[in-house]
């Protein structure tokens, strides 16, 4: 069912005359572990399709145009040649070249550089650089990576299971609680990307997207650079309303805003939250409306979240508060 989703897909695109350009597409790879992958593609399909019109072409010899009682001798060698050897010796060809990617698809990459610490939490992503020399700092839904450079990545979960997935880049690894999974991946273009949760974890399974930012390794440096720095607290005297609303609302008690009093680590971070491509994890577009319709409709909007809705705030407040964590870039 997957291949043929994926060949709709493809058809799809190429109908509207744009076969590339998908940020989510384990068919147009842009990166390293997702070419391997996407390689394995036409041979499987070629090797599924050739057997499929082998067997219907004896269905119809059988059936259409010799439809006799068939000798028994050579009814057993069809059976015993073609449906178990036949099967056995192709599906095994099909697997060794499926295993012959595996050992490049575990490369570890290198360990002196930053990795990557990933957490899937209920339903978000919970997202920790660290950094060569001790030093880290968290994110949420969202990575960076430079480009042509391979990043360890560390996956982990408190509770349930869940699997990390982005198409584009490369394979699928679950994410499971007591163990820490280990997975990297190189980008070999630039770009914006999707990356999924691909394991049922709960009620909102299908809300806890998050995206990977594929820049130049200049950019990532500096990426790297502003996200250690503190928050950088917009000004004006809506957005400091905003602040003394989330600090009044204990907000601080579960978010972290670094270079401020809040310090809460059950929610994600947002000391940049306002630089995010997506608010809540893929649900919301990252601008002031988008912060005010979480706030007022938390658990409409991602059912089972932890967070409780704001709902008690008036517009005004509300607007206050989303102009504010809008602003912390
Ligand atoms: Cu996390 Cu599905």
């Amino acid at each position: 069912m997957e291949r043929l989703g994926g060949l709709a897909h493809a058809a799809a695109k190429l109908a509207r005359g744009a076969p590339w350009g998908s940020p989510q597409s384990a068919l147009e790879p842009a990166g390293a572990d997702a070419e391997r992958i996407a390689s394995l593609f036409p041979i499987l399909f070629g090797g599924a399709a050739i057997i499929w019109l082998v067997v219907m072409g004896l269905t119809a010899y059988a059936v259409v145009l010799r439809d006799r009682k068939h000798e028994r001798n050579r009814t057993r060698r069809w059976v015993v040649g073609g449906g178990a050897l036949a099967t056995t010796v192709l599906l095994l060809l099909l697997l060794v070249r499926g295993l012959a990617a595996m050992p490049e698809l575990l490369d570890p990459g290198p360990q002196d550089g930053p990795r990557i610490r990933v957490s899937g939490e209920q339903w978000w992503w919970r997202v920790r650089y660290e950094l060569p020399g001790g030093a880290s700092f968290d994110l949420a839904n969202e990575l960076w990576l430079p480009r042509g450079r391979r990043t360890p990545i560390l996956l982990e979960s408190p509770d349930v299971i869940h699997s990390f997935w982005v198409p584009s880049l490369g394979g699928k690894i679950d994410v499971i609680p007591g163990r820490v999974n280990r997975m990297a991946l190189q980008p070999t273009r630039t770009g914006t990307f999707t990356g999924i949760c691909a394991e049922y974890c709960g009620l909102s399974h299908a809300r806890m997207l998050f995206h990977v930012v594929v820049v130049e390794p200049p950019a990532f440096e500096a990426w790297l650079a502003a996200q250690r720095a503190d928050a950088r607290a917009p000004t004006g005297v809506l957005a400091d309303r905003g602040q003394v609303l989330f600090q009044q609302h204990g907000c601080g008690a579960c978010h972290t805003v670094r270079g401020t009093a809040a310090r809460g680590v059950v929610g994600p971070d947002l000391t940049h939250v306002g630089g995010r491509v997506s608010v809540a994890a893929g649900t919301l577009a990252n601008d002031v409306v988008g912060f005010e319709q979480w706030l007022a409709r938390t658990e409409a909007l991602k059912p089972g979240v932890h967070m409780p809705s704001f709902h008690m705030l008036s517009n005004e407040e509300r607007n206050a508060l989303a102009t504010w964590l809008e602003g912390l870039q």
